[in-house]
């Protein structure tokens, strides 16, 4: 009895996440937008910005990010490739973008966008933030959602300048601009970036197991945890690259870890067009690992067991290879053999870095419901 309703539940759940799925990717003319009577607080205006309406612009900034209208056949959205309950990463090697094309990486957790250290400044979305993507092409939020041909091509939509003309023909748009703009209802291209770009960076996990720990609750880690804590920063040195325990999470500059002995993606290579930087990509941030597979910028591991079995005994010796992953007597490849008890307690510990309230926040949430 009590399996056949957990069966029940699971279909249900399943069913759910798919309807859910077939709300984002469908025209937006199939569904009605819901917003809150209430603007949803995003941001502390008074003690975080100095940007007007600042928490009006993220709530257009979430209706854009949903809206498939920002794709040439208005089918795909950001949320397509970039989806909540997946701490807004995809679960899939590569995604499904205009007319099925292909991305050519895995799509990446847009959570706790780099560049924080800034984003408490007044004028954060005027402000460059660090590298972005996988290979580092853009050091923008706000260019990144202008320039789709050269860095989302996507959508579909080559030329950014036809968006505004697009959404002005759609009735709920005009107002949603005049609340976010002093009540004055003009679309630019200009406006959609800055209010998708202000409900990115809005988009924060700051809620894990780790981060209470951090914050002095000592009883936030269990012993496999903490364990896996110290294996992580002391014996295998992860904390090296991936800064979990500063609360950053990344490390700026692009790595080379040694996936492939032969390149197939030169990465951050094709951006500064120097051999020594061929094969390097950037460190990701580890926060909702648990969510986020499969793994790599090219999506090519499965699981965290997979990752871990590279860093054990997998690096291939590549030209550009980090030297912290080479022996240094040796110059070989280092294998760490991660013992099995060793990769169960870093598992914990990694799975300690999601924010269950990030994933299912509504104000992160898709706005259009199906009628
Ligand atoms: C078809 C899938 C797809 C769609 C649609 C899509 N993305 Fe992405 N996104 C990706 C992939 C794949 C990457 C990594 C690309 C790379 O590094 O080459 C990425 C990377 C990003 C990054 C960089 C994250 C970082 O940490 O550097 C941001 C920000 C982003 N997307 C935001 C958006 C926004 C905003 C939209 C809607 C305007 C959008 N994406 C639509 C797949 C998609
Ligand atoms: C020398 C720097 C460095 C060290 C040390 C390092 N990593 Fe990484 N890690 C990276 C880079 C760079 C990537 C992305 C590589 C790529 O996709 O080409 C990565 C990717 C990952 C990913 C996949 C993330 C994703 O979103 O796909 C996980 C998980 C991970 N590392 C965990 C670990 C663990 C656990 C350790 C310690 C055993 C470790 N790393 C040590 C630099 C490092």
């Amino acid at each position: 009895m009590k399996k056949v309703l957990s069966i029940v539940i699971i279909a249900g759940f399943i069913a759910a996440m798919v309807s859910c799925h077939k709300n984002t990717d469908a025209p937006a003319g199939a569904t009605k937008l819901v917003l809150p009577a209430t603007t949803a607080r995003y941001y502390n205006e008074t003690t975080q910005y100095s940007n007007p309406s600042i928490n009006e612009k993220a709530t257009l900034g979430r209706v854009l990010f949903y809206d498939g209208h920002l794709s040439l056949n208005n089918a795909i959205s950001c949320a397509s490739c970039h989806k909540q309950e997946l701490g807004f990463a995809d679960n899939i090697r590569f995604s499904t973008g205009y007319e099925g094309r292909l991305t050519g990486r895995n799509s990446q957790s847009i959570a706790n966008l780099s560049g924080q250290d800034t984003f408490f400044s007044n004028n954060f979305i005027a402000n460059p933030s660090t590298p972005l993507f996988w290979d580092g092409r853009e050091t923008s939020v706000k260019n990144l959602i202008n320039r789709p041909i050269t860095n989302h091509i996507e959508m579909g939509i080559a030329d950014a300048s036809v968006l505004p003309g697009k959404l002005s023909a759609l009735p709920f748009y005009p107002p949603l601009f005049a609340k976010a703009y002093d009540g004055d209802s003009t679309i630019t291209s200009d406006r959609i970036s800055e209010c998708v770009t202000a409900f990115l960076i809005s988009i924060q996990a700051h809620n894990t197991k780790l981060d209470k720990y951090l914050a002095g609750d000592n009883t936030a880690l269990n012993s496999m945890e903490l364990q896996g804590m110290k294996l992580f920063t002391d014996k295998y040195n992860c904390e090296g690259c991936h800064r979990v325990m500063s609360g950053q999470y990344f490390m700026s500059g692009f790595i080379d870890i040694g996936l492939d002995e032969n390149y197939t993606d030169i990465g951050n290579g094709a951006v500064t067009k120097n051999t020594s930087d061929y094969g390097k990509f950037a460190v990701p941030s580890l926060r909702n690992i648990a969510l986020t597979a499969p793994y790599m910028h090219d999506g090519r591991f499965k699981t965290l067991d997979d990752v871990l079995n590279h860093y054990s005994h997998g690096i291939q010796n590549s030209p550009n290879l980090n030297e912290v992953l080479r022996d240094y007597s040796t110059n070989q490849p280092r294998t760490m053999n991660i013992t099995e008890s060793d990769k169960k307690m870093l598992i914990a510990f990694l799975n300690s870095l999601t924010d269950y309230n990030m994933v299912s926040d509504p104000k992160f949430s898709n706005p259009f419901k199906t009628n």
